[in-house]
């Protein structure tokens, strides 16, 4: 898995390469083009993923919101990933069955397929490989595959299984119509995709001034691409110890990306995580201890770039964050 890791280092490591080889072709060409695209931006517009099939996607939202796999019927994949809330139920730590308390705030399940990979650690490479993770896990679903495709077997979705895949639920089949409905899950056409696109007016002065100063601060040096993070795992405290700041015991789950790799140098090595919906998905940081989204900038700040940002700077780039999701996301029935 390590080499995933490495993939991000030499994505960006490419990034650059391009920028400067495209560099002098773009200028020769940058005059007649719409300047915000003559300059490469470290954001891209997202894109819905092609070619779902709108039964697997009906049969895999179906799915997603029926408590059924859960081991007591009481918990669903929507109750921790609310679609009408972001997709994350604005909790530091979610409760599953029983009310059992979990270890990591809930990241939000939209633009998930854009992930290099899924978790805080990345420890699942696919949303397929992903679906495991809650339905076995004794705090989340608590569920087995057995017993989940013996319920599933009984109920009202196993005609839908045979019709669009000529077969009875299996895990395989449940895997793959969750993550299919995931996929449609892509939130586009924000407000600063438009603008990216080409449409000048689509954001206001302030904005574009949070936009700038997220890029001179060096934010989208790891919360960048289509996602505006999700491609990279990187360190939690470059500057400073932001644990022994924060107090308490360090957690299991504070040490993120060790537990996938055993390396040292993946200790407090996190999947930098996405900001598209992140003014609707408070509160922040995989242990869900950081309330506002001011903070978690201050944070960022002070312990992943050496810099005490001024309030009125934070203020701006909460400006741009929030023109980052649309007006209306996907998912719905
Ligand atoms: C009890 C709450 C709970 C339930 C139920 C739950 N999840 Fe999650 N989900 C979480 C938490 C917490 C994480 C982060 C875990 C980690 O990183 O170790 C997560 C992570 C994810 C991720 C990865 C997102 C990312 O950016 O890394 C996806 C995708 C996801 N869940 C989909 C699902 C699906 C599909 C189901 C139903 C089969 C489901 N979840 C059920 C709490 C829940
Ligand atoms: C060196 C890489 C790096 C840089 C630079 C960086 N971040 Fe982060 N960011 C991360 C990582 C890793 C996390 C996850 C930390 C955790 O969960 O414990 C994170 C978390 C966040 C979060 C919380 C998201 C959530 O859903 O919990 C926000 C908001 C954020 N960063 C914004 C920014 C801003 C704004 C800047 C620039 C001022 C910035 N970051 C600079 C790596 C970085």
């Amino acid at each position: 898995m390590g080499y995933r890791q490495n993939r991000g280092y030499r994505q960006i490591r490419g990034t650059h390469r391009l920028r400067r080889l495209g560099a002098a072709v773009v200028l020769a060409v940058a005059a007649a083009a719409n300047p915000a695209q003559a300059q490469q931006e470290p954001i891209r517009p997202l894109a819905a993923m092609a070619r779902l099939d709108p039964a697997e996607i009906m049969l895999g939202r179906a799915l997603f919101h029926d408590a059924l796999l859960s081991r007591d019927g009481s918990v669903s994949c929507a109750t921790c990933h609310p679609l009408d809330r972001g997709g994350s139920d604005n909790v530091a730590v979610s409760a599953g069955i029983g009310g059992a308390k979990g270890s990591v705030n809930t990241p939000t399940v939209f633009n998930a397929a854009y992930n290099i990979a899924q978790f805080w650690d990345g420890r699942s490479i696919t949303l397929e490989q992903q679906v495991d993770g809650p339905l076995q896990n004794p705090v989340e679903m608590g569920s087995s595959w057995p017993e989940t495709i013996a319920r599933l077997r009984r109920s009202d979705h196993a005609p839908r299984f045979r019709a669009i895949y000529g077969a009875d639920p299996s895990p395989e089949l449940v895997r793959r119509a969750l993550a299919v409905f995931e996929r449609s899950l892509v939130a586009t056409g924000s407000r600063f995709d438009r603008w990216l696109g080409g449409e000048a007016a689509a954001l206001t002065a302030d904005e574009k001034k949070g936009y700038a100063l997220f890029k001179s601060y060096g934010c989208a040096s790891c919360h960048q691409g289509a996602n505006v993070g999700g491609n990279l795992f990187q360190k939690l405290g470059f500057f400073g110890n932001w644990f022994k700041d924060r107090g308490g015991p360090v957690t299991n789950a504070d040490l993120g990306r060790f537990n996938v790799t055993g390396r040292e140098a993946d200790r407090h090595v996190f999947k930098v995580p996405s900001l598209r919906l992140a003014v609707l998905t408070p509160p922040y940081f995989h242990d869900g201890s950081v309330a506002s989204l001011d903070e978690a900038i201050r944070i960022m700040g002070r312990y992943q770039l050496g810099r005490d940002i001024p309030d009125a700077d934070i203020a701006l780039i909460v400006k741009f964050l929030g023109t980052l999701p649309p007006d209306t996301l996907p998912g719905g029935s």
